[in-house]
């Protein structure tokens, strides 16, 4: 069974990015997966202090701070793949979910527990794909590239019209299957 961690980044339980988090996760399927959503707006996670406790800690986060991101440590350290998912808030993914990412950086020092782990990108803009979601792509596919984990790839739906607009039009749904199929396919289950 491959565990996969989703790490939802949108403040809107019923979203836009919800939604094509849904239709992603339903191209990648039931069998031989389980699938844990964490909505992390609703979680207590501060900013890293860049305290460098967690640069003398090997073999676990080793992190100075004692908030939700201790408990979310283990199961990323535990997932077999990693799907950040969040709308774009002023040409970036939301507050919440950068924390989260910086926060990373604890699992990366001493010794590099994301090494090779697999990691995934859903984004949502109301603008085109060049008003943040660019960006926020690269963001992810470059500290991917920077810590050694294995970056699968990203979906975007921007310009997004919005739930309802895209309930209409079956390819938004059809698209978003597809990369959840990709996603299962790299996985190898
Ligand atoms: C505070 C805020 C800032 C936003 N900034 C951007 C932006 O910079 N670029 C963009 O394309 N869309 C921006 N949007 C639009 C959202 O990314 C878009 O509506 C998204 O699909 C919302 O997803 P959700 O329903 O999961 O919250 C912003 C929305 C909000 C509320």
């Amino acid at each position: 069974m491959k565990k996969v961690l989703v790490l939802e980044g949108s403040p809107r339980e019923r979203g836009n990015t919800a939604l094509v988090t849904d239709w992603v996760l339903e191209g990648l399927g039931k069998r031989g997966v389980s699938v844990e959503r964490v909505r992390v707006p609703k979680l207590d996670i501060n900013g890293c202090q860049a305290c460098s406790t967690c640069v003398s800690t090997k073999g676990g986060a080793g992190c100075a701070q004692d908030d939700d991101m201790t408990e979310l440590y283990d199961r990323i350290i535990d997932c077999e793949l990693l799907l950040f998912t969040s709308p774009i808030f002023c040409w970036g993914v939301t507050g919440q979910l950068k924390l989260v990412t910086d926060r990373l950086f604890a699992l990366m020092t001493g010794e590099n527990m994301l090494k090779g782990k697999p990691i995934a990108l859903v984004l949502t803009g109301g603008g085109s794909i060049f008003a943040g979601a660019d960006l926020a792509a690269r963001m992810y596919r470059d500290i991917a590239h920077f810590i050694g984990m294995e970056y699968l790839g990203e979906h975007i739906v921007a310009p997004c019209p919005g739930r309802q607009a895209m309930n209409r039009r079956p390819s938004y749904r059809e698209e978003a299957k597809r990369f959840g199929k990709e996603l299962r396919q790299r996985l190898k289950t």
